[in-house]
């Protein structure tokens, strides 16, 4: 009798405290999944979606439940902790968190439409029976956004006169964590002093705003979650300016010579020979296409022209100083190139200053 006694209570005493079988009884509890996934138990979120986290159980003591909570910063910078869930059943807000669930034994908790208030710690855990401990698993949740214009902040295209006016161009984006802002312009040319290719901050500014500024400028806005960019285009209003192709240039009689120049101005001087806010001029007189010359002029890129004056074999009379004018609203610049004598016949390269022109107009729109 005393026998079965004893084996009885040692019975039980082995069951109890036997290492083996206390172990294999542990609940374990682990986030297996997330959606965003999860790094170095990190969930990067986005800011208006939902994120979930799947909470695997296994060896639930009976009468046991699995449960969600998590844990914050208040306003005030203290931890606050705030119940979720028990089972299947939610403590809080509703709209706010659902538990769902795949198999047994999975408790998959979703975060709707994260805001920034939903920032923490969120635990699954299952509280151990007589024992003042728990089996839990732990990410942390952090909102984040991909950067957004703000639009009514940011430049659109600016048109400026040259030299009066200093010009701002902004950038403004908001997310989370902040965007950084860079300026850059088209095709990495330099940016208006101090220089550089490329200028951090919310605003570029152009002093005194020079032809040379013109074009195109473009701000990228960036955090770890994405890029984006907005351009802007700067257009200045400048009185023409003219460069000759050379400043002598020779043939000899009776050979066809072509004189050239360049012309860069906003709004650009019209081509329409009528108008005359284009034209070649020897002394006083204005020169027209006729039998002997003629004139043309080839639109480049950036509303650049080229201006020519072909004369077809050379008169003794053609020998000279002549004028390359633009004129437009904002004012008229003329250069002159002297056309002298030569022995001997020189080949005419008038042609070839036009391809090199057309060449650019079609890099440009490519
Ligand atoms: C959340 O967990 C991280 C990492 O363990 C810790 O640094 C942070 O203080 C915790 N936040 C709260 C509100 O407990």
């Amino acid at each position: 009798m005393m026998d079965y006694f004893t084996f009885i209570i040692l019975f039980g005493f082995i069951l109890q405290y036997s290492n083996v079988d206390s172990t294999s009884m542990q609940p374990t509890v682990k986030i297996t999944q997330s959606d965003p996934p999860h790094k170095n138990r990190l969930i990067k979120g986005e800011i208006g979606k939902d994120v979930w986290m799947h909470c695997t159980v296994e060896n639930l003591p009976r009468e046991s439940q699995v449960k969600w909570k998590y844990r914050y910063f208040s306003k005030q910078g203290r931890p606050v902790t705030k119940e979720i869930s028990s089972n299947f059943q939610i403590k809080g807000d509703n709209m706010k968190w659902a538990i769902e669930s795949n198999s047994d034994f999975s408790y998959r908790l979703r975060v709707k439409a994260l805001h920034i208030n939903d920032e923490g710690n969120y635990t699954c855990y299952v509280q151990i029976t007589d024992q003042q401990q728990e089996a839990r698993d732990t990410r942390t949740i952090v909102a984040r956004q991909t950067p957004i214009f703000d639009g009514e902040k940011t430049s659109s295209d600016e048109n400026v006169a040259e030299g009066d006016e200093d010009v701002v161009l902004q950038c403004f984006a908001t997310g989370r964590p902040s965007p950084t802002i860079v300026w850059r312009r088209q095709g990495n040319a330099v940016l208006p002093p101090p220089g550089g290719v490329e200028r951090l901050g919310n605003k570029l500014l152009i002093k005194e705003v020079n032809y040379r500024d013109k074009g195109m400028y473009f701000c990228t806005a960036y955090n770890e979650m994405g890029v984006i960019k907005r351009n802007v285009e700067l257009k200045v209003r400048y009185e023409p300016k003219v460069t000759q192709a050379e400043l002598r240039i020779g043939q000899a009689l009776g050979y066809q010579r072509t004189l050239s120049c360049f012309i860069e101005a906003n709004p650009t001087p019209s081509t329409d020979t009528g108008t005359s806010e284009l034209a070649w001029k020897k002394g006083t007189q204005i020169l027209k296409t006729n039998d002997r010359m003629k004139t043309k002029a080839i639109a480049g890129a950036y509303g650049k022209l080229t201006f020519e004056l072909t004369i077809f074999s050379v008169e003794s009379s053609d020998y000279g100083s002549y004028e390359c004018i633009a004129k437009t609203v904002l004012g008229q610049t003329s250069k002159s190139i002297e056309l002298y004598e030569t022995t001997e016949p020189q080949i005419d390269k008038g042609g070839k200053t036009s391809f090199s022109c057309r060449g650019s107009v079609f890099f440009d729109h490519f």
